[in-house]
């Protein structure tokens, strides 16, 4: 069978890169993806992802049996609604389903009525009121965009003027345009950050390997918010009783509220959670995979990806299995300068292999030869499977220094917190 998958980056990479390995499929392509994924054999359809009719025709036409949705945005624009609109399957949620991730708003509502733990907070349109919340909650607190913003749209402030001025920025300066339109003021939540994947049809769900990003740019957990950095997985020091306590009070709750309020969920949930003092709580849900979490959880699938997902969309109980040893664990190259401004057209260094894998999001080829380029804020990212997580931080790191990043940077603490 033919596969679609919609998206660039590193994310959309590690997906079709393991679609291609599934037995019954022959070809992976991918829309728009970037140049380097072409050395994984996977071939690039140059389609944009907003362009759903152009995408439906090229699906019709040349025999895709289902669509991978990648991207957030993709799926706020209801990407999933048009193809099945027009008889194409696709994994993602439709518009509705994936609110949970596009309305911090509407989530925060979900979970407070289907019981699920979460921050305390309050939604606001209007900065004086905003400002009062802040006052009478006072500081830490934190500030959120109430719309897609990247990742940047959340301010976790640590006096009261920064966060009043955050709430300023989002709703009188319109720093994040319609993103911020709406505030979500919440409760700091204090304790350790970790990511929870599940592949979702309905009610029926099938948890991944726990993950950790590193969201700040810069080592120590110090820089601006990124997309993520690095990431590892699964997480050793969490113990299997906090998944399964994450799994009974996070994830079979909201996806029974998402049924009960007609919104069916189908597709990978990412719940974001923090571990505190009276359990794990939602800091946020994403409706889709992670990036740069794919990367590191996608290659512990031992089982047939491509028939896995068939499965579940046939809603057929599928056979999924994950390496049950040793970590992966993976680090971002980035454009110096990201996430704010950063040159393109930096050279590369060449694709690793053997037991590293490269993945790719900002490549493009050079001109006139197929030389990679850097052409986005994240570049590539080196991943790799070891026992510990200081054996694989020391095949990456080396790989890494062996490298020429001249113009690039990289943190070289993922995987710390598990020492
Ligand atoms: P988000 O985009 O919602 O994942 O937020 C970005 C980062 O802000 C998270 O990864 C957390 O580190 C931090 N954060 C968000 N909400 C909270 C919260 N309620 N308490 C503490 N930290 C938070
Ligand atoms: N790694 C964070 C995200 O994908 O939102």
């Amino acid at each position: 069978m033919k596969l679609l998958v919609v998206g660039s980056g590193g994310r959309e990479h590690s997906i079709a890169k393991k679609l291609l390995e599934s037995k019954d499929v022959e070809q992976v392509l991918v829309a728009p993806g970037n140049d380097g994924m072409t050395l994984d054999g996977l071939d690039l359809v140059n389609i944009g992802i907003s362009e759903h009719s152009k995408l439906i025709e090229f699906a019709k036409e040349n025999d895709i049996a289902w669509t991978f949705i990648g991207p957030d945005d993709a799926l706020a624009a209801g990407i999933v609604d048009d193809f099945n609109q027009a008889g194409l399957k696709t994994f993602g949620p439709s518009r509705l389903a994936a609110e949970l991730e596009w309305s911090k708003d509407f989530a925060k509502e979900i979970m407070v009525k289907y019981g699920v733990p979460t921050a305390a907070y309050g939604t606001f349109s209007d900065f004086e009121e905003a400002k009062a919340y802040i006052e009478k909650q006072g500081a830490p607190i934190v500030v959120k965009a109430d719309g897609l913003a990247l990742g940047k749209g959340v301010v976790v402030a640590e006096t009261v003027e920064q966060a009043v001025e955050a709430a300023h920025d989002m709703l009188l300066d319109n720093k994040f345009g319609d993103s911020g339109a709406r505030v979500v003021i919440e409760e700091f939540l204090d304790g350790e950050e970790f990511s929870l994947f599940a592949f979702v049809n309905g009610d029926k769900f099938y948890i991944m390997p726990t993950a950790q990003d590193h969201k700040r740019a810069y080592d120590g957990d110090k820089g601006p918010n990124t997309g993520g950095m690095g990431a590892y997985a699964p997480v050793p020091h969490l113990p299997q009783s906090v998944v399964d306590q994450s799994v009974e009070s996070i994830i079979k709750p909201v996806l029974k509220g998402m049924i009960a309020e007609g919104r069916p969920y189908l597709g990978v949930l990412y719940a974001g959670l923090i571990l505190t003092a009276d359990g794990p709580k939602v800091i946020e849900f994403n409706s889709r995979f992670g990036d740069p979490e794919t990367q590191i959880i996608l290659p512990r699938l031992t089982s047939d990806f491509a028939q896995n997902i068939t499965d579940i969309l046939d809603k057929k109980e599928p056979v999924i299995t994950w390496l049950d040893e040793g970590v992966t664990l993976g680090v971002v190259v980035a454009s110096e300068g990201y996430p704010l401004d950063y040159e393109k057209g930096l050279p590369l260094p060449k694709k690793t292999d053997g037991d590293i894998i490269t993945y790719y999001a900002g490549a493009k080829f050079a001109e006139n030869s197929r030389a990679l380029l850097s052409n986005g804020g994240r570049v590539y990212m080196l991943v790799t499977t070891a026992d510990t997580v200081s054996a694989a931080q020391e095949k990456i790191y080396d790989q890494l220094k062996k490298q020429d990043t001249t113009g690039l940077f990289y943190r070289h603490d993922i995987g710390g917190k598990a020492l």
